[in-house]
Order: C-alpha cells, then structure tokens, then sequence
C-alpha cells in the first residue's frame, strides 16, 4: 500500500493485465482519466470481474497530471483496505524542481491490538471511515528530508474514503501551481492546503529553515459537519532539514499556459444532494433517490452541460464526475475567483450550498458521478450520465 506508481508521459499507451486474486468481484476505475467509457472500469461499463477473472484495460494519456486508480464495487471497502495507486502523466515541458514527490494520503483504523475494525460504526457511516493513524505513501508519520533552499515540488493525492485533509507546514506557503486535469493558469499561495476525498493538488515550496532543523506536517482540523472541525490537529510527517549547503536562487513559478474556458449558459442540470434515515438505514440521495434509482441525465456527444448542485445536507459532500473534467463558475451565486480556473474533475460541495460548474462531454457511454465519500456512494449517492453519439 499504495500499488505501484504508474509512470507515463503523456500520449503513451497502457495496457494492464488485471487478475482478480480477490474472493469476491472487483473492476479497476481510473481516476481522472480521460479515456473510452469500456475501459472506466465502472459496473455499468463493464461486468465486474469475478473472484480468479481476468480483464485487460487499454487505454492512452491525453492530460498531464496526478490521476489514481481503484477498485468501483464496494469500494468503500475495497479502497479502504489499501486497493489503490497512482498515476503520474509527464508532459514535456514540466516546471522545474529541485525534487519532486508523490504524497497518497490516507488514513487507517487500528485497534489497541493492531487490528482493524471489521464493523462499521454509526459515525464511519456518517462521515466515511475516518482512521486513527494517518498515511503517507502508506508509513504513518515518515521521516523525509528536504535541502534548505531547494525548490521542492509534490504531487498529492487523497484516497481516504472520507477525511479531508488540511495541511500545514510551519514557515511555509503553499503555492499550488496544479490540480486534478493539470497545471493552472495562475498558480496561488495558501497557508492550508485542503483536499477531499479524491482531489489531487500539485504544489511547490521553497524549503526554509536552517541545516538540521526539524519541521513537523501536520493536518489541521477542518470542519466539514458533526463537529469535525474540533479535532486536534495530527501530526502527519516530520521533515527533517539535510545538512547540505542551502541552494540559493530558487523562485517559485507565478503562471502556466491559459486553459481554454467552456462556454457557460443556463442550468442544465439541477442536483440535490442530501441525506434521509429509512428505518435503521441511514441512506444518502440525489434528488430524493439513490443508486440506480437517480434518474439518467442524458446529453449528445460533444455538447457542454451547465450544472447546479445544491447540497441540503449539514456535511460537505466531494462530488467526482468521471470521464470529463469541469470548470468551477460560481459558489452561492457568487462567481468563484478568477485563480480558480482550472480542469476539475472532484470538488467540494460544502454543506448547505450551490456549487455550479460546466463540463463537456466528448465521448459516448455511461459516466458514474457521485460522492467520493466512499461510503456515500455506496449509500446511494451516485448517478450516470449518459454520453450518446448521433
Ligand atoms: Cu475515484 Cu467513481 O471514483
Ligand atoms: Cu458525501
């Protein structure tokens, strides 16, 4: 834990031999990528592959970025016990660093015996599983060294099925130059870099502090609902400052290449997210239905889709939408700022709100959407969106 690292530059092909080893069916769902609907490795594109099955996913890389893969069938099981990878796509002409890393980040339960749970507790319903000990690259609190000076870039991914993670590093701004679809146009600093389930962010730092000095990550509380916002902050990786000469001269990159902006227009389509108890089943809905009772939204191939969400419910809810990427337009009637351009394809939908976004759609078949709360979706809070070509 994590699987290997795919490395790839952008334009290559892969082909994956996929054995399922696993008592029980599984399928592979590539994260973020843009490829055939066939090979999104979702349920509706694809008859899961049995316990001893076999399948073989071929596709190519048309974006440079961080994507993931994992498992689409009882995810919020199968992700949680460690199925997951990432995906790095090179461009050509990627900004310089000093050093570049990869950060999975997820969490785990472990019990006073080292144990993990094999129940799901009323609150591991609620909010996701949210683990006791925290992972990078699947170590709990690593020792990593940076050099003083130097222009470090990292590539984050969060794969936990609910915590969001809110990082900080004493001394040090965040400048994120990148997001899930790839670099932005105008990079931005923030102190706190928060990531929902699902969301990647590319970040850079210039490392200050002393030879020998010692800085501790850490993820700061972050209220997404039920008070989660009054936890302690938790140690996440201590970085410890290399004894080597500081490097001098480092500057941080201030803009990349525009992206080309979708059309907007009017609301196409309106979504409600929310949550409602049925007897002891605490069930989560679009639109007053779960999955696969949430009705198809149906769209040509090559046309654009301007969406509403609107999150009734008093916790927030990462939507992911696959097969495309999206471009934030505004959060509760207000335009978002003009650093948020970027290609989404995960976003926060935070608690009582209306987030609304535009996306196109360029290729035919079934594309799931639904929360990256993991145990949401499985919950019901998951929907299609059906791709038809002429
Ligand atoms: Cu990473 Cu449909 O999910
Ligand atoms: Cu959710």
């Amino acid at each position: 834990v994590p699987g290997p690292l795919i490395d790839v530059d952008v334009g290559q092909q892969l082909l994956v031999h996929f054995t399922n080893s696993l008592p029980e069916e599984t399928t592979i769902h590539w994260h973020g990528v843009r490829l055939p609907a066939e090979m999104d490795g979702t349920p509706r594109m694809q008859k899961p592959v049995a316990p001893g099955g076999s399948f073989e996913y071929r596709f190519a890389f048309k974006d440079p970025g961080l994507f993931w893969f994992h498992p689409h069938i009882r995810s919020d099981d199968q992700v949680e016990k460690g199925l997951y990878g990432v995906i790095r796509v090179r461009a050509p002409d990627e900004p310089e660093s000093d050093n570049e890393s990869i950060w999975v980040l997820d969490d785990v339960s472990v019990l006073p015996d080292g144990s993990l749970p094999t129940y799901l507790d009323d609150e591991s319903k609620m909010l996701g599983r949210q683990g006791n000990t925290l992972l990078i690259n699947g170590q709990a609190t690593p020792r990593l060294r940076w050099r003083a000076g130097a222009l470090q870039r990292l590539r984050i991914v969060n794969v936990a099925n609910g915590r969001f993670f809110n990082l900080a590093l004493p001394g040090h701004k965040w400048r994120v130059i990148g997001t899930d679809g790839g670099l932005v146009p105008q990079p931005y600093d923030t102190e706190r870099l928060l990531i929902s389930p699902g969301e990647r962010y590319d970040v850079m730092v210039i490392v200050d502090g002393e030879p020998g000095a010692n800085l501790t990550l850490t993820n700061e509380p972050y209220e997404r609902g039920h008070d989660t916002g009054k936890a302690d902050p938790m140690p996440l990786a201590h970085i410890g400052i290399s004894d080597e000469t500081p490097l001098a001269g480092r500057q941080l990159p201030t803009s990349f290449p525009d992206l080309e902006r979708l059309d907007d227009g009017p609301d196409e389509v309106t979504l409600d997210l929310n949550e409602k108890l049925v007897g002891e089943d605490l069930l989560f809905t679009i639109n007053d239905a779960t999955y696969p009772d949430v009705p198809l939204i149906e769209v040509p191939e090559g046309d654009l889709r301007r969406f509403a969400i609107t999150n009734s419910s008093k916790m927030d809810h990462p939507f992911h939408l696959h097969g495309t990427f999206f471009q934030l337009l505004s959060l509760n009637d207000e335009a978002v700022p003009p650093q948020s351009l970027a290609n989404k394809d995960t976003v926060i939908v935070p608690q009582m709100s209306t987030l609304r976004f535009v996306a196109r759609f360029d290729e035919p078949g079934g594309w799931m959407y639904h929360c990256h709360i993991l145990e949401h979706a499985e919950g019901g809070m998951m929907g299609e969106v059906n791709v038809t070509s002429p």
